[in-house]
Parts: structure tokens; sequence; C-alpha cells
């Protein structure tokens, strides 16, 4: 369109001819376009993995309002960021969670929504929830087994998780994929089982290896499945798996199809054995607004302060861009100078 001699609209035009903003591109060359929001730090459930029995959640003025939230991700629109995740704690226990699917599915730019949930709630929520515009769910469901699954959530509640997988699929959401955190000493058992209700309901199953991340010290090397071994359990049931031929090279998961001709997916998340920290593409925004250039960082940017201090986008987009270019190469999880970060995972989301 040819601008007229007099332009009505001077302010625009001004902006139309500024440089776009630069990416967010650290250190090491990676982009980050994706934003992990925790919505609260609140769960209806204590897997054993993640928290205490008891612990002291925030309070609620600490937590970011939803405007507070649709905020921050208006202002990182223009650096690059176009892919959000909602996490919790359980973020379907944060009241009114479709109002906030809703404002940010209208934020110009973001071109994907998706919802890590521990499926409870999900069975009375799903289609509320496709219909704000989300469009990919993840359940975490680490067993089939009812008394396993009361033993690493400290809850009852299995059957709600079933009926939830089950309603997120009729509402639209497919494939649902089930993420499942692998205990060595706890979870070998579930691996053909889950594989096997993958294949049957339409699901992606996900294995993700155990991260030192919980309360105490109950992380060690010895505790974790690994990927190898999970391929080799399917492949003694299922015969082979071979990884699939449109990786997303950008995701954590290394996708893999079945020899049999199944049509079904399985996801392996070798988070400690094959580390993908070179292709990262994460930050993380914590409930109470603070922003993690890693799941295992141990510096934070307070971007609730710049919210609530009356900071202008241009001021939040440099917080943003500083903790980016702050961003180390990777956790050392497989190291000795491995530092567990003092937040809990269900203080920063997964
Ligand atoms: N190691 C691996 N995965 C974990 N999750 C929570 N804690 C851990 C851990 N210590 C997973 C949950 C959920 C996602 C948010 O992170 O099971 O799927
Ligand atoms: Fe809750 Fe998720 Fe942590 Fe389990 S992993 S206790 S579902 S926040």
């Amino acid at each position: 369109m040819r601008r007229s001699l007099v332009d009505p609209d001077p302010v625009s035009h001004l902006s139309d001819m500024l440089p776009p903003a630069l990416p967010l591109v650290d250190s090491f060359g990676r982009l980050h376009n994706n934003l992990r929001i925790s919505v609260t730090d609140r769960c209806n459930i204590r897997c054993v993995y993640c928290m205490p029995e008891t612990v002291r959640f925030l309070p609620r003025a600490e937590v970011l309002r939803f405007e507070e939230i649709a905020r921050v991700v208006r202002a990182a629109v223009p650096l690059g960021i176009d892919k959000l995740r909602l996490t919790g704690g359980e973020p379907l226990v944060r009241r009114d969670l479709p109002r906030l699917i809703t404002l940010l599915a209208e934020i110009d730019g973001i071109r994907d929504i998706a919802l890590t949930t521990n499926g409870i709630l999900l069975a009375p929520m799903a289609r509320q929830l496709w219909d704000a515009g989300l469009r990919r769910i993840n359940v975490s469901l680490d067993t089939l087994d009812p008394t396993r699954f009361e033993q690493l959530t400290r809850r009852s509640g299995f059957e709600q998780v079933i009926e939830g997988i089950h309603a997120a699929r009729e509402a639209g959401f497919h494939p649902v994929k089930i993420n499942a955190v692998a205990i060595k000493g706890v979870t070998e058992d579930d691996v053909v089982p889950l594989a096997r209700f993958g294949r049957d309901h339409g699901c992606e199953i996900r294995f993700i290896e155990y991260m030192p991340l919980d309360a105490g010290d109950a992380w060690e090397r010895g505790k974790v499945l690994f990927a190898e071994e999970i391929l080799d359990r399917l492949a003694a049931e299922f015969g082979p798996l071979e990884p699939a031929p449109d990786q997303d090279p950008r995701a954590p998961a290394l996708d893999y199809v079945y020899t049999d001709g199944h049509p079904a997916r399985v996801g392996l998340i070798a988070s400690v054995s094959r580390p993908f920290c070179g292709s990262c593409n994460r930050l993380r925004l914590t409930a109470d607004g603070k922003l993690r250039n890693c799941l295992f960082a141990l510096d934070e940017t307070d971007l609730r302060a710049l919210l609530r201090g009356g900071a202008d986008d241009e001021a939040l987009r440099a917080a943003i861009r500083a903790s980016v270019a702050a961003k180390w190469e990777g956790h050392e999880i497989n190291t000795a100078r491995f530092i567990k970060p003092a937040r809990l995972m269900h203080a920063i989301g997964g």
C-alpha cells in the first residue's frame, strides 16, 4: 500500500521504520522462542519426585495476575516468543484458567499454546480449555497401577486422570501426550503397560528420565531409569522401535515409532543420559514472576518487580534479553559441578 503524503498516523509510521527487535539469541547461538509459564505453585497431589508432603505455597498477592502474565507475553512477542506452555504446580487448580488462555490466544504473534497438567481436574474442563484456544495437552501419569499411583502421588485420583485423558481426546486434543517420569526400582513395570495404553488410546507416551529437582537428597544417578533401558523393554514386548523420520531437532523428546506398523509414537526425554541443552529454546516464568533461563538456573530475573514498579515494555524486554544473554551452556547433572537449584520443581513449573 502507498502511504499518502500526509500520514494520518505519524506514530505508527515511525514505529514501522524502526528495525524489528533483535531475536533472543544467547551467547551459544541458541534462539529462544518458547516461554513456559507457571500459573501457580499449588498442587492437588504430592508427587514424591517433585515436592514434599507439606509445602508453604506463595501468598496470593505474590502470584502474577492474568493481566500481568499477558503483559509479559505481549512484551516478549517482538523478541520472537511465539510458543507458550502453561504449567504449575498444577495449572488447573488456578481459578478461571480458560480466561488466561483466551487472553493469551488473542495476542498477535502467539502461534501455539500448550498445557501440562496432572489430569485430576481435566475431565470436566477439557472442552472449555479447547474452546478457549488451547490445542496441545500433556498429562503427567507415571503408572497404570492405582496402588503405585497413590504411592507416587501420595493422593488418590487415578481414575480421574484416566477420565481426563479420555475427555481430552473427545474434546479434540490429538494426540494427548502422557508424561511419565522414569525411576529405577519404581516404574520399570509401568513401561510396557503405559506404551500399550498409548497404542490403544491414541496417546503419545513420553518417558522422562528422573531429574534432581526434588526435595531433600532423594535423587541419585542410580535412580534414573535410562532411555536406553526403556527402549530395550519396549523392543522386547513390541519388536524394535526406530527413530521417527520427522523429528523436531529442537524438541527435548527423541521420538520413536514402532516397526510393527502401529501408528503410535513414543517419546524419550533423556535429560540425564543425553542432555538436550545444546538445542534449548526455552525460558521460564515462575508463578511469582521470576524469569529463569534454565530449569536448573541458580539466578532469576524479577519481572514482577518491574511490572509492579511501572516499568515500560522496553524495560521488560531489556530484562528478558539480559536473562537470555546470561544463560549458561547447560545443566551439569552429570558432573561434580552440579548444584541443585533452591526452588523445587513445583515452584519452577517443569
Ligand atoms: N524429574 C523428571 N520429571 C519431573 N517432573 C516433575 N518432577 C520431575 C523430576 N524430578 C515432571 C512431571 C511433569 C512435568 C511438569 O515434569 O511429571 O510431567
Ligand atoms: Fe504436582 Fe506436577 Fe509436581 Fe506432580 S509433578 S506434584 S503433578 S506439580
